[in-house]
């Protein structure tokens, strides 16, 4: 494979800063030299920028909106110029960045006539829209985005908006209101972690994954540090305790070479700032290189099913 690291400093969809510094710590903990080292030719296309907006009043609810969409359209644009020539990773950043990566890999999907599904690690839902978000903060709200609510004004129009059955999101263990409203009324895969607790995180992960098999889909995986407990995970700002253990990561990541359908993968919400000697980086690039096909053994076996 031909993975192109995409580095993504956004730090606007949210108040805490410090997501600017993620590509460089990634890039740190020797994520090409990862990549490489399984046998994949690796292209570190560098840092974006966001396209030119207008400045944001930075009292403004929600916050730093203006930059979020400049970042929207250059994400959006470098997603599609990647998936012509491999596959992409998209260095975040906050999880804002997955509003322009998910748009974008979607839109080239269309194009090439197969239906896009995304698989979301994360603690939270990320299902707000510009109207529903309290805190005004545009992390979390790309799924509402990407799959095509209404109510965000400004954003580009979406290309090809993603069905809602084509949604997994694994970890949930903080979810909003309106969120949980709008999820529940939903065709959103929603699989929080009691059920992880009572089933195992490979039984949900494995029926998805058929369904993106059997639709011959193209899936996005988009990795957010809460996805995973602070106690592994520390460097991220919103910190949820009782996430997925470092093995439950491996497990994903693991099934999720075995099964040959990723497309396209986006790390996010890594607040080098906030992590202890790099442990955080390390750990998303050990996963990352798991789900690039980092094995103990050279024998895939199939966990579960
Ligand atoms: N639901 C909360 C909010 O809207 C938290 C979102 C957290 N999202 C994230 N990508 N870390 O503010
Ligand atoms: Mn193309
Ligand atoms: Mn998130
Ligand atoms: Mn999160």
């Amino acid at each position: 494979q031909t993975c192109i690291l995409i580095g993504a400093p956004m730090d606007c969809g949210k108040r805490r800063r410090g997501c600017l510094m993620g590509p460089d710590a990634y890039r740190t903990a020797g994520l090409a030299e990862a990549l490489a080292a399984l046998g994949h030719k690796v292209v570190d296309r560098g840092n974006l920028a966001p396209a030119p907006h207008e400045a944001d009043d930075p009292a403004a609810h929600p916050h730093r909106l203006n930059e979020c969409i400049g970042w929207t359209q250059a994400l959006m644009a470098e997603a599609g110029r990647a998936m012509d020539q491999g596959m992409p990773v998209f260095l975040g950043g906050d999880h804002a960045i997955s509003l322009g990566s998910v748009a974008g890999v979607a839109a080239h999907a269309a194009r090439a006539g197969r239906p896009q599904f995304v698989l979301w690690l994360d603690a939270h839902a990320d299902f707000h829209t510009v109207a529903t978000t309290e805190s005004g903060n545009l992390h979390g709200t790309p799924l509402a985005y990407v799959t095509g609510q209404p109510g965000f004004p400004g954003f580009p129009a979406l290309p090809a908006p993603i069905p809602q059955e084509n949604i997994c999101i694994l970890g949930l263990r903080s979810v909003d209101g309106a969120e949980r409203d709008a999820l529940q009324a939903s065709h959103v895969a929603r699989h929080d972690m009691r059920e992880i607790d009572e089933t195992g995180i490979a039984r949900p992960l494995q029926a998805f994954l058929d369904r993106v098999t059997a639709a011959g889909g193209a899936l996005h995986v988009s990795l957010d540090v809460d996805f995973l407990d602070p106690s592994v995970a520390p460097a991220v700002g919103t910190t949820v305790p009782g996430g997925a253990t470092v093995r439950e990561g491996h497990l994903v990541c693991e099934m999720l070479h075995d099964s040959g359908l990723v497309t396209s993968m986006d790390l996010v919400e890594l607040n080098p700032f906030l992590d202890e000697r790099g442990r955080t980086a390390q750990l998303m690039v050990d996963l990352c290189a798991s789900a690039m096909g980092r094995r103990v053994f050279d024998r895939p076996t199939r966990a579960f099913g």
